[in-house]
């Protein structure tokens, strides 16, 4: 990629909004070929690849407001604690919180939150949580809370606020009837009078009742939500949800990653721990060093996929796990009956264990998706050969029909498609441009998944900027890969999101704090590729030079009867460009959404559009004819509606 400082002048600018109007009489020429029979196009290209990395699962997507829910573990996977749970005492109260561990639940949740009052005359005693750093309540937010609660000699009221972090209460409201087993509670929290979204608060249980000195209120798995999106139970924050919706991915991927995976063959993501009510869950050491609750588990996903119409690429455990152990062959059975039983549990009717399993948990119709992945970057392990054909032979012989995607190139069995990981720097991505024009479309596998990808500045892996320089190297591979989207069916960025100042890898395409979401420039080129969906590629005919800094793919959506050119300029000055359109007649304009800045030009909280999306018009002389100029540094899709 050119880095030259740009010499864009005010002048210029001027100069590039009137050429937009004009032939260029030495400017690149590209004929767009609607004359002759393009490429048919993956109708699925754009999706996402997701696993909790970056605490973007709980904390984040995983709407649960509150932290350390049910004391399973510590936040490093260590033993449990009480860690983000303070005691309240206030006026003349006396009063403690412990973590008991001879009083449970379950047996997924084998202690709970003591609370014991020794004294109250006045005041209050309970226990606050203050949330994921910070504990948001939005104006015209309603909050729905869950608890169990139980007491030998105490039966109630408790209060349950949702209050300011420096005092004063924002909602409240009261249960009542404790007994001396745990009973559930409901309740809801409707705060008024909020102006303005803040974070400074908390969630908190307290007694004012005298009756409640002497004796010990035992509490375990909590819940905090907002509204979710698309009104789920157990769902989305909203925010994060809808930037990840506004994308219109069409795939999903889950759970991982290496986070599927496990450190070790233990610690790998077990399905059937993250199902079920809450209360039966158990969470598990994540990958990413940090403990995950499985609050958002399989069915969650899946649930996901439904809402924002997703293609689902159900990635199951191959047996293989970070620090290197491969599950021996003579060992294997057990894995592959652990998949199979997640399959099941997916697409099994009710007249199956598994799938009478689901509809216990309320989802009584099978789901129906096709792709199933085996593994992840088996590319690591020297043993993926026996294990990929273990699962593959399992899986194909009871689901005949369904797309199997290899993680690596092995010799047992064959794939439909083979997921390809791209952490590279800027040059490489850009190389990378041409890497699938040339690809044997034959043997083994059918297709491409590229499942993973990001330009790197700094190299991989994970400590790169999200800036303008990342986004048009992405911008550029995305783009030949587009053109070989007969053949490349998927593509996803990796790591799609990023908790700020919590990140483990950067860059990522979608960051956000406790209260707002901000996205990377490499975000608004993914959106404008994927929400331009084009069902034909183009041949497209260059005269007077070839790619580089200009870096396009052209093509038609049938449907939307429509005309596509996606162009990426790496370039610090303006490129002219003259069109000619053959064997379509379009109207007399087209429309341009770009982005462009400064390569070194990032999103922030504080600055969060510096660089956004900018729209304008441009005239199309005579129906098949049209100059158009793509600013410095810049990705650009135009649009042109057919003139039949
Ligand atoms: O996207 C971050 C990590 O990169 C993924 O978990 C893994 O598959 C890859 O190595």
């Amino acid at each position: 990629m050119k880095l030259s400082l740009p010499s864009l002048s005010i002048a210029a600018g001027l100069l590039l909004a009137s050429s937009t109007f004009l032939q260029q009489a030495s400017a690149l020429s590209l004929t767009i070929r609607n004359d002759v029979p393009g490429n048919s196009s993956s109708p699925i290209l754009y999706g996402l690849m997701y696993e909790d990395i970056n605490r973007c699962g709980d904390s984040a997507l995983y709407g649960q407001m509150l932290r350390n829910w049910n004391f399973q573990a510590n936040d490093s996977g260590g033993d449990p604690e009480l860690e983000f749970w303070n005691v309240i005492e206030e006026g003349s109260s006396l009063a403690s919180i412990t973590l008991d561990d001879e009083v449970g639940l379950n047996n997924a949740n084998t202690n709970s939150l003591r609370l014991d009052v020794k004294s109250l005359d006045s005041g209050r005693a309970g226990f606050l949580n203050k949330g994921w750093w910070g504990l948001r309540v939005q104006p015209d937010e309603s909050y729905k809370a869950t608890f169990f609660a139980k007491s030998d000699g105490f039966s109630g009221p408790l209060n349950v606020t949702l209050e300011k972090a420096g005092g004063g209460v924002l909602a409240s409201t009261q249960v009542d009837g404790l007994t001396s087993d745990f009973q559930k509670f409901e309740v809801s929290l409707k705060p008024e009078d909020v102006d303005e979204a803040s974070i400074d608060n908390v969630f908190a249980i307290s007694v004012d009742s005298e009756d409640a000195v002497g004796n010990s209120i035992w509490f375990q798995v909590f819940s905090l939500f907002g509204e979710t999106y698309k009104d789920r139970e157990n769902g989305l924050r909203k925010d994060i949800a809808e930037t990840l919706a506004a994308l219109e991915p069409k795939f999903f991927r889950f759970p991982g990653g290496n986070n599927l995976e496990g450190q070790t063959i233990d610690t790998r993501w077990k399905w059937n721990e993250t199902i079920g009510p809450l209360e039966e869950r158990k969470g598990r050491m994540g990958d990413w060093t940090y403990w995950n609750t499985n609050g958002q588990g399989l069915l969650d996903y899946m649930y996901m996929t439904e809402d924002m119409g997703m293609e689902p690429i159900v990635d199951v455990y191959a047996g293989y796990s970070l620090q290197g152990d491969s599950v021996p062959e003579d060992q294997l059975g057990p894995f592959v009956q652990e998949a199979m039983d997640e399959l099941e549990y997916l697409l099994g009717d009710t007249s199956t264990p598994f799938g009478k399993l689901r509809a216990e948990h309320g989802r009584e119709e099978p789901f129906k998706f096709d792709m199933i992945e085996i593994g992840n970057e088996d590319w690591f392990s020297t043993t993926y050969d026996y294990r990929y054909k273990a699962y593959y032979d399992a899986i194909t012989e009871k689901y005949p029909d369904k797309t199997i995607i290899s993680t690596a190139a092995q010799e047992s069995r064959p794939w439909d498609l083979i997921d390809d990981h791209y952490y590279v720097t800027t040059d490489e991505m850009v190389n990378n441009f041409d890497y699938y024009d040339n690809y044997a479309r034959s043997g083994n596998g059918s297709g491409i998944f590229v499942g993973e990808f990001a330009t790197n500045t700094e190299g991989c892996c994970g400590n790169s900027p999200a800036n303008l320089e990342a986004a048009l190297a992405d911008g550029v591979f995305i783009t030949g890969l587009e053109r070989n989207s007969d053949f490349v069916k998927m593509i996803a960025y990796a790591p799609a999101m990023k908790r700020l100042d919590q990140e483990q890898w950067d860059p990522d395409m979608i960051h956000f704090d406790t209260k707002s979401v901000v996205v990377a420039p490499f975000y608004h080129v993914f959106q404008m590729y994927s929400t331009h969906h084009s069902d034909t590629i183009l041949q497209v005919d260059a005269d007077e030079g070839g790619f580089d800094p200009l870096y396009w793919v052209s093509g038609s959506n049938k449907e939307k009867n429509e005309i596509y050119v996606k162009v990426i300029n790496l370039d610090s000055e303006p490129q002219p460009v003259n069109f000619n359109l053959k064997g379509v007649k379009v109207i007399n304009y087209g429309n341009a959404t770009f982005i462009s800045g400064q390569p070194a030009d990032e999103n922030t909280l504080d600055s969060p559009s510096t660089i956004a999306p900018k729209k304008n018009t441009f005239h199309i002389r005579h129906q098949n004819q049209f100059g158009y100029t793509f600013e410095p540094y810049s990705a650009t899709v135009l649009t042109m509606k057919i003139d039949n």
